[in-house]
């Protein structure tokens, strides 16, 4: 049951919810039927018809049009790319940092954010990782730490190892106030929170489309903010450029780049992907990303109820304003649960600080009922 939309309908796309209980959407999504039948029909046109490929790159502008409303962009800001790790290094090699400059990230952040600034240290690019201020990442958390040298801040929206969802707004008005730019790793809000980039404020926002954008591993996107030519590719190919030679032959006089995101784009598209995109796009605008997100809000709070009262202490935040609509640490260790959890044919994380439960579109409060008389009979057993 879910107030916001028929979830039932909904979970009939994921048969896999029929063998388990998965509770992992934030490694990864299951694939949908509708999916899974999108990727079919796409390799049957290959299979074919050799490949209507004028065909699908019509659709790829159709589905970088739906990407773009999702985050409330152009299309011309939007750049396909193979997934978040690629987008943040995009980002770390686009800002023109000089040596001496330095980068503000959130102490603790997604390695695949951190590693892309961090390999700029080469360049003699400082990293300053900044602790958090409570349970949250606001401007006040970095602006102590800005001086003249400071180029760059990037975080996540929602972290992945205990499901905190920053402030990024208020981040991106200080960015704007002080001509910092600012990168956000968007990969765990993507279609589970309603995401609107002018808002952001993100001068760059990546993210893999693998979790909350139920797409098989292996695209990603970009949005780049018009207007930021200075912002060059450190890659180049035939698709970065304003006039890709019709004749196919490079010259020294035709270096000129697109002056929209796709500049940032290398050669050939994953095009089975960008079908599977537009399944999933499909059946995330029916629903609407502020219902998924408002019921994955719901089940937090009724899975928060039940561990009160198994006295789970929940290890990120508890408050709605503070924490991610689906991401849950459970203050379990991991060693033991998550082999119990895995016999039990229950699908969840082990993480730094716990056991993580990540609840996806399909998912119910009978699962949560479910998920959590299997905690308790664990517990029972181990207190008795
Ligand atoms: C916040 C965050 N960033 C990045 C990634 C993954 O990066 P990539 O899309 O490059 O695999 C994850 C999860 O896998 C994540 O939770």
């Amino acid at each position: 049951m879910s107030r916001h939309y028929d979830v039932e309908s909904v979970r009939r796309e994921f048969p896999v919810t029929r063998r388990m209980l998965y509770l992992d959407s934030a490694h990864q999504t299951p694939l949908a039927t509708s999916i899974k039948e999108a990727l079919v029909r796409f390799y049957e046109e290959g299979n074919e018809l050799a490949g209507p490929k004028p065909v699908w790159l019509r659709r790829v502008e159709e589905v970088r049009a739906r990407v773009a409303a999702l985050l409330n962009a152009s299309p011309s800001e939007i750049a396909f790319v193979k997934n978040t790790s690629e987008g943040m290094n995009i980002a770390a090699n686009a800002i023109p940092f000089q040596r001496g400059d330095n980068v503000l990230l959130v102490e603790g952040d997604h390695p695949n954010n951190a590693y892309a600034f961090l390999n700029l240290k080469r360049r003699g690019v400082e990293v300053r990782f900044i602790a958090l201020r409570g349970d949250t990442a606001d401007a006040g958390t970095f602006e102590p730490h800005i001086d003249g040298r400071t180029r760059a801040i990037s975080l996540s929206h929602v972290t992945f190892h205990a499901g905190h969802r920053f402030d990024v707004s208020s981040v991106g008005k200080l960015c704007a106030a002080r001509g910092i730019d600012l990168v956000v790793d968007a990969m765990q809000s993507t279609g589970v929170i309603p995401l609107d980039s002018r808002e952001l404020g993100a001068t760059i926002l990546g993210s893999g489309c693998h979790k909350g954008l139920l797409v098989p591993q292996g695209l990603g996107i970009l949005y780049c903010q018009s207007g930021r030519d200075e912002l060059l590719p450190a890659y180049m190919a035939m698709s970065s450029l304003a006039n890709p030679p019709q004749d196919y032959i490079a010259r020294h006089d035709n270096m000129a780049l697109r002056d929209d995101a796709g500049r940032f784009e290398i050669g050939n598209f994953n095009l089975p992907d960008i079908h599977a995109l537009s399944a999933s796009l499909d059946l995330i605008e029916r629903i609407g990303v502020a219902n998924i997100e408002a019921h994955l809000y719901d089940l937090g709070d009724y899975l928060i109820g039940h561990l009160d009262e198994l006295g789970v202490r929940l290890v990120g935040p508890r408050d709605r304003s503070l924490r991610s609509p689906h991401i849950y640490v459970l203050d379990l260790p991991g060693e033991g649960w998550a082999e119990y959890l895995a016999e039990e044919q229950v699908r969840v994380s082990p993480e730094r600080d716990g056991i993580r439960v990540s609840f996806g579109l399909f998912n119910t409060h009978q699962d949560v009922d479910e998920f959590a008389a299997i905690v308790r009979r664990r517990l029972a057993g181990a207190r008795s």
